[in-house]
């Protein structure tokens, strides 16, 4: 397909300025038309960084304009849901940040829309498109590790998120682990049970908000395959972000990235920088790769890489792990939905 996709992007917050840069500066074919947010500033200062030509006053309006194909949701949680509703009425294809939301029946009614409209959707899981994470798959997928037996993931992020985010979030298992429960299904398939521990360690204000912030994940696959997820809002040297793969012939590692491969080797100690310290530095080009397939797959009509399923998907493993939490005990899956 020759001619560009239009798209327009609500939410210009932290993941929205990554995806409106990557739109404009990085992911041929396509043309990023249009910006909105409620925080109208915030949209025109992004438009402006970007070079995107036109700000418009709310999401309506962004979805009254006919000439866009497309549009990619990076609004808070909240409003996922409703936006993917409305978006399929608008007859526009849709790429949704994670997760589509912390309640099924949401879900279930924005899958809906989006069937009966005919329009198709992507679920923004951008670690799938990681260089490190796909060498892992392909260890699995070819053979070169034998039967998985374990996955072990560790995601930590540097700090805390503002609280007023934690409030709209759907909470630490939903917007947090929701990644790794992705990671879980990406690699080693559907899970069969979880057992689910947490706490507030970090801030005691994440739990006056009904949060928690470190958690402990215990998964069995359907495969019979065992996993765990360890998760922390705080480390102190940075984004913590490490998947490793053991099987019958094997083990495949990712570790964490750094800004370069020195290390200081001294009298008293052999050191080196901190990791790269967020999800923009380190996730940079996996969101690039992921918006190109997207835009891709519109093009060429070919399958969405992540579909409205494998969005609801870890949606249900979040349910079994806060019940799990809550109740402490191990949680089916089957006894979610
Ligand atoms: N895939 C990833 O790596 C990744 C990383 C960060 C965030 N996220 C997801 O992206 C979403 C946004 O996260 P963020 O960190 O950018 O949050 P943020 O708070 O920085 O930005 C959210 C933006 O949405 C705007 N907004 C809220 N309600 C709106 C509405 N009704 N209409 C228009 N604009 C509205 C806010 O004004 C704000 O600018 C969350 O769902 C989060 O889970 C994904």
């Amino acid at each position: 397909m020759s001619e560009r996709i239009r798209v327009g992007l609500v939410g210009t917050g932290r993941i929205g300025q990554i995806h409106a840069r990557t739109l404009t500066q990085m992911v041929d074919s396509v043309e990023l038309a249009v910006l909105t947010d409620v925080n109208q500033e915030s949209a025109r200062a992004c438009a402006a960084a970007c070079g995107v030509p036109k700000v418009v006053g709310d999401y309506r309006a962004l979805l009254d304009d006919s000439t866009l194909q497309a549009v990619v949701i990076c609004s808070s949680t909240d409003t996922h849901a409703p936006f993917i509703v409305q978006a399929a009425q608008a007859g526009k294809h849709i790429f949704c940040e994670k997760p589509i939301a912390a309640d099924l029946d949401k879900i279930d009614a924005a899958l809906d829309a989006v069937e009966r409209a005919g329009v198709r959707l992507m679920v923004a899981f951008n670690r799938r498109f990681d260089a490190n994470h796909q060498r892992i798959k392909k260890a699995i997928d070819s053979g070169e590790i034998g039967t998985p037996h374990r996955l072990h993931v560790v995601s930590r992020d540097p700090s805390p998120p503002p609280i007023d985010y934690i409030r709209v979030s759907g909470g630490l298992f939903f917007d947090m682990t929701i990644h790794d429960f992705d990671m879980a299904r990406f690699l080693l398939g559907d899970v069969d049970e979880v057992y689910a521990a947490g706490g507030v360690l970090v801030d005691p204000r994440i739990g006056e908000a009904g949060d928690i912030d470190t958690a402990v994940v215990t998964l069995k696959f359907k495969n019979g395959a065992l996993g765990t997820i360890e998760n922390s809002r705080q480390a102190v040297y940075g984004y913590d972000q490490r998947v490793e793969v053991f099987g019958s012939k094997g083990a495949a590692r990712s570790d964490n990235l750094y800004p370069n491969a020195v290390t200081i080797s001294t009298g008293q100690s052999v050191a080196r920088d901190l990791p790269l310290n967020f999800f923009l530095e380190r996730y940079l080009d996996s969101y690039r790769t992921e918006m190109e397939a997207f835009i891709r797959s519109l093009a060429d009509g070919a399958p969405m890489p992540v579909t409205g399923f494998d969005g609801r998907a870890p949606v249900v493993i979040a349910m079994a792990a806060l019940t799990s939490c809550r109740e402490n005990r191990p949680v089916k899956i089957a006894e979610i939905g």
